[in-house]
């Protein structure tokens, strides 16, 4: 651990890098922030294969990205920042148009978290209180980094003392080809998911539960994300690209795939699993040169893709959705591993 920099209040943040002889990682206190992750191609060159900062001013001052962050009370969005428990509606600060984004205007990526080193890991923990962001309950989170071989997993668990709705993820930009300097539209993706939420303009979705057969988001077999990206298909269009929540086979609550992603050119190839139900597959949309990265790069629209593994946006307003609620006595638990090899 060493100390990265200071917030503007003072707090001191540390930086951890975790090496397992195959891969390195640095994550940071600041929002829990995966900041790096360094993985060898076909010729065992190693290279960063997510979007960053090189400093903590970055992360404290640059664009609204969510570049590696955790991001919460609730990942994605919530309709009008409106949801009920038990009859009674709380609402949260909207950020996005109409709607709450990634837990309101003050999310977790903006706190230092707590930390402490564990085996093959650091462990981050933030204590929100209860109404923070309008969220009801003192929420404790734990948010745990280990390398395992060639695998990153991270492990979320929390606990609440009133009932209350969370969904917590990272938020990391991949690109696989390790030099930042080139879209993402070449790296093939699969996706193990056999349905989509359709959403409306604003991103929220409709609570149909569609088949992605027929569509350009039928990533059942691998294709290039750039293959369909503009097609003239209206899920598509409203996100200016791939935005949209996977409904993932496989039961919730074990281990199960997510996406696996290769990368043609450097070889590399991404292996995501996890507990959750659903995955948010983003292209950098929203991305328009703004931020400056590593480097000096300026990442513009599709110079990554996010998988962000997590419960359905706006699933408090959703019955049909798994339910995202939270009692006091229970222990959410959360696994996604990010395995890092290259392609046979
Ligand atoms: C998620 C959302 C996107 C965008 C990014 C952050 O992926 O679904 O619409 O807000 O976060 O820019």
């Amino acid at each position: 651990m060493t100390t990265w920099g200071h917030t503007a209040d003072g707090t001191a943040v540390p930086i951890y890098t975790l090496t397992s002889g195959q891969i390195e990682v640095r994550v940071t206190a600041y929002g829990a922030h995966l900041i790096s992750v360094k993985a060898p191609d076909k010729k065992g060159k190693m290279a960063d294969v997510v979007l960053g900062y090189d400093t903590l001013d970055g992360y404290l001052n640059g664009p609204k990205t969510y570049f590696g962050a955790i991001v919460g009370r609730y990942g994605n969005r919530i309709a009008l920042g409106k949801f009920t428990i038990d009859g009674k509606t709380y609402q949260i600060p909207v950020n996005n148009g109409t709607n709450a984004l990634h837990g309101g205007p003050k999310g977790f990526d903006q706190y230092v978290w707590k930390s402490r080193e564990v085996p093959d890991g650091v462990e981050f923990t933030l204590v929100s209180p209860d109404g923070d962001m309008g969220f009801p309950g003192t929420l404790t989170t734990h948010v745990r980094y280990t390398l395992h071989g060639d695998t990153l997993r991270i492990d979320y668990s929390a606990t609440t003392d009133k009932p209350t709705v969370l969904n917590i993820t990272n938020h990391a930009y991949f690109n696989l080809s390790g030099d930042d300097s080139t879209d993402i539209l070449g790296e093939k993706i699969e996706i193990n998911a056999d349905k989509f939420t359709p959403t409306d303009a604003g991103l929220i979705p409709t609570g149909e539960l569609k088949p992605v057969a027929g569509t350009p988001l039928d990533f059942r077999k691998p294709e290039a994300i750039g293959a369909r990206i503009n097609d003239d298909y209206e899920a598509l269009k409203l996100a200016g690209g791939y935005d949209h929540n996977f409904v993932l086979n496989g039961a919730p609550g074990r281990l199960h795939l997510a996406a696996i992603v290769t990368d043609p050119v450097s070889g590399r190839k991404l292996t995501v699993e996890t507990t959750e139900p659903g995955v948010q597959f983003y292209t950098g949309n929203f991305l328009d040169g703004s931020a400056t990265g590593r480097h000096g790069i300026a990442y513009k629209k599709n110079w990554a893709f996010c998988l962000e593994t997590q419960h359905f946006p706006d699933s408090p307003n959703h019955a049909n959705f798994p339910s995202t609620v939270l009692k006091p006595g229970e222990t959410m638990h959360s696994t996604t591993t990010f395995t890092f090899g290259v392609v046979e």
